[in-house]
Order: C-alpha cells, then structure tokens, then sequence
C-alpha cells in the first residue's frame, strides 16, 4: 500500500517513514522544508534501506497536491506537516490556523473526490489544557488550549470527525504526549532551529555547551519536587504507534472509524527527573538555574495509555535515560556534520 506522509522529513515524520518502509509500506513524502532538512532524506534512505518518493512543496498549494494523487494511488495519509512552536503561534496566530488547517483541508478534499480512506492526524495532549484528574484518558473532557498552535490540534481534530461521518472514512486522531529522543543509528532527530522551546533539546544544548544553563521554569509547582511533571515518549516507540494505527484502519471492515488514542508512557517525570536521567545517561553535567513559571505551562500531565494497548497492542517500551542517550548521540552526530 502507499502512504502519503506529509512532514515526513520532520522529527516525528522521519522515524515514522522508516517504520512504514521498514513494514513493507510505499512512502511518498510531501514537506516543503519549513522545518526540516533534505539530507534527512538520505538518511532515512541509509537506515531504512529503502528511499521514499519525495515532494518538496507546501501543501496550501493545492494544485500540485493534487497532482501527486494523480501520478500515485494512495492509499492512507499520516499528517504531520504542521507548525508547532507554541510561542510563535500566539504572535501568529493566522499563519499557524493557516498553514494547520487549510493543508489539512486540502488533503481531505482530495481523500473525498477520489474516495479514499485511512487518514492519521497528529494531535496532541496539549487538546486536554490542565486537566482536572491525572493519568489522562481519552475521555478526559478537552478544554480550550491556550495557544492558538493548540487550537489548531482541537480543530484539525473536529474537522477530521466530521469529515468521517459525512463522507464515510476511517481516521485515527492520536494525542501524543512529550516526544524525545533520536534514532538508535543518531542518524535522525529533532533539529530545534533557533533557541529551543522544549525541555530536551534545551538540555541536549546545554550539556554540549551550545547553551550556558538549562533554565528550569519554576520549582514551586504542587509536585514531588516543585518542578512541573509530563509524560515524556521515545520517538521510536510513538512511530511505531503510527504504523499499528494505520494497520487497524486498513484492516476495519467498518466504513466510518474514528479512532482516538493517546500515546504516551503512563509514567510523569519531573523537569529535574529529566535532568538527572540525562546526567546519569550520557554521564555529564547539565548547569541550571530556577527561574519563575513559563506563562501558559500546566503543572502536570500523563498518559493513560491502556487503550493505546488493549486495541492497538502497542505500549512504549523504551527507558526515559535511553531515550536521552540516543539524544546526546545525535547531539555527537549534529556537530559533527557541522565541523
Ligand atoms: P517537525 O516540525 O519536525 O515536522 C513537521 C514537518 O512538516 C517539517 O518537516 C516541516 O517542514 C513540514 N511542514 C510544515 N508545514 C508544511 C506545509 N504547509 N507543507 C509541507 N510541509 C510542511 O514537527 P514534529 O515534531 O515532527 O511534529 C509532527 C506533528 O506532530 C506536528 O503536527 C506537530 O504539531 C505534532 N506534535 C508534535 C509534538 C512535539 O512535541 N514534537 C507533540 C504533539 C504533536
Ligand atoms: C516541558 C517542561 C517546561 C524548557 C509543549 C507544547 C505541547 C506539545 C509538547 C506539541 C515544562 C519545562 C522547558 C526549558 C524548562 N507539543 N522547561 N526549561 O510545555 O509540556 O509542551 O510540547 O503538541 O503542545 O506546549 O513541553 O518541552 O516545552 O516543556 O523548565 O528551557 O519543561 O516549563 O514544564 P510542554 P516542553
């Protein structure tokens, strides 16, 4: 089967490509580069064995979008393609409900004319705020994100539901808690642009000397040491999560399916757990400083992942201090390309 992978020179994208390739599926990447690079394609190509079909295009421009479902029989989509920096999308909000919802949208009009099935949407935990119970099920009830990238994730969300029960298609919305960690072969990872937003890459910059001291957003959280707890999951094991999904769309006899699952490790770890898993791991040090709470950060939230398991029969495997070695790996292989 084909499978149209948008954002699959991403983070997530690119281990979720090689899972795909590695389970016999044909890939074709759609990524205009925003926030990725080519030479992740020859990579993918180097651990997988195999190179996926690419298009370098932004998929707001429909008419070559739909030249690719013209050349190809599709068969599915996994939607990566997205903006994701918080902060950014409150300074701009309508590039981010731009660029998130109409390349969906965009996408979906060409599933609906040419009658396929089989879509995966990128959500996120950031879809359920502070919520009110810890661990977070997928009945937990949603509340209004904070930023406008969140937003984009309830809306891609209702448009996908709706979007299933009107035209009778199978769709899998899956919140992914904290994603971390690089591939095994450190020949792919996240490439934070700029000074990174996120807790690991910050630390991976700060342990390589890129950034003075990790600052450390508040140590007066109602938690077991003040610092604010997530869920934090191997990008492996959340690709693998992906091809699971797609092989249980593809296999429902139902006509409408729409799936929900978070994906996460069932397990909170605290910024200074985080800290020292990384020290331990990779046996350096991390400099910080306290300093107040980031505007708009929760105190805490995991996964209940069990549905994730009992329908899917995936669950994360892989150590929080594993994940952070292979991160200082490709941290090691980053500046080694660069010198
Ligand atoms: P990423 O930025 O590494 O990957 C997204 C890719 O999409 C990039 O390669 C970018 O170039 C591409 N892209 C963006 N807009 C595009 C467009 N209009 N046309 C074509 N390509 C486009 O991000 P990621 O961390 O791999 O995240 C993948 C998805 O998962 C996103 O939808 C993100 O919102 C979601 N998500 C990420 C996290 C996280 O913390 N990384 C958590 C929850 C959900
Ligand atoms: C984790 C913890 C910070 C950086 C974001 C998005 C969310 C989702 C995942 C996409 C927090 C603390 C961080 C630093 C710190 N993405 N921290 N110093 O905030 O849980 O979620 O990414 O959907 O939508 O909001 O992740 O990695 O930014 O922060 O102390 O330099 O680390 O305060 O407690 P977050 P994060």
């Amino acid at each position: 089967m084909t499978i149209l992978v948008t954002g699959g020179l991403g983070y997530i994208g690119s281990h979720t490509v090689v899972e795909l390739l590695k389970n016999n599926f044909q890939v074709i990447i759609v990524d205009d580069l925003s926030n990725s690079e080519k030479f992740i394609l020859d990579s993918i190509e180097k651990v997988a064995g195999k190179r996926p079909v690419f298009f370098p295009f932004d998929l707001k421009r429909k008419e070559l979008l739909s030249q690719v479902f013209d050349a190809y029989q599709i068969d599915g989509c996994i939607n990566f393609a997205a903006y994701k920096a918080v902060g950014e999308s409150q300074e701009k909000p309508l590039d981010y409900y731009e660029n998130n919802l109409f390349s969906l949208i965009n996408i979906l009009q060409e599933f609906k004319v040419r009658n396929i099935s089989n879509f995966i949407f990128s959500s996120s935990c950031t879809v359920y705020g502070q919520a009110d119970e810890q661990p977070i099920d997928e009945n937990t009830p949603l509340k209004t994100p904070e930023s406008s990238y969140g937003k984009t994730k309830q809306m891609g969300e209702e448009i996908l539901k709706d979007f299933a029960t009107a035209h009778q298609r199978k769709v899998s919305l899956l919140r992914y808690f904290n994603p971390i960690g690089a591939h095994p072969t450190a020949l792919l990872g996240e490439l934070p642009i700029g000074v990174p937003n996120n807790l690991v890459p910050y630390v991976t910059q700060t342990a390589s000397g890129i950034r003075e001291k990790l600052n450390i957003w508040g140590n007066d959280y109602e938690t077991e040491d003040g610092t604010a707890v997530r869920d934090y999951i191997y990008v492996v094991d959340l690709a693998k999560a992906h091809v699971k999904a797609l092989q249980k769309l593809i296999a429902s006899n139902e006509d409408t399916v729409i799936d929900i699952y978070n994906l996460g490790t069932g397990k909170g770890s605290s910024v200074l757990e985080v800290v020292e898993a990384f020290e331990t791991a990779n046996d350096v040090k991390v400099p910080y400083q306290i300093c107040e709470r980031r505007a708009g950060d929760i105190t805490i939230a995991y996964a209940n992942a069990d549905k994730a398991e009992k329908e899917l029969g995936w669950k994360a495997e892989t150590s929080l201090e594993e994940a952070l070695r292979t991160t200082w790996e490709w941290q090691k292989y980053l500046e080694s390309r660069n010198s």
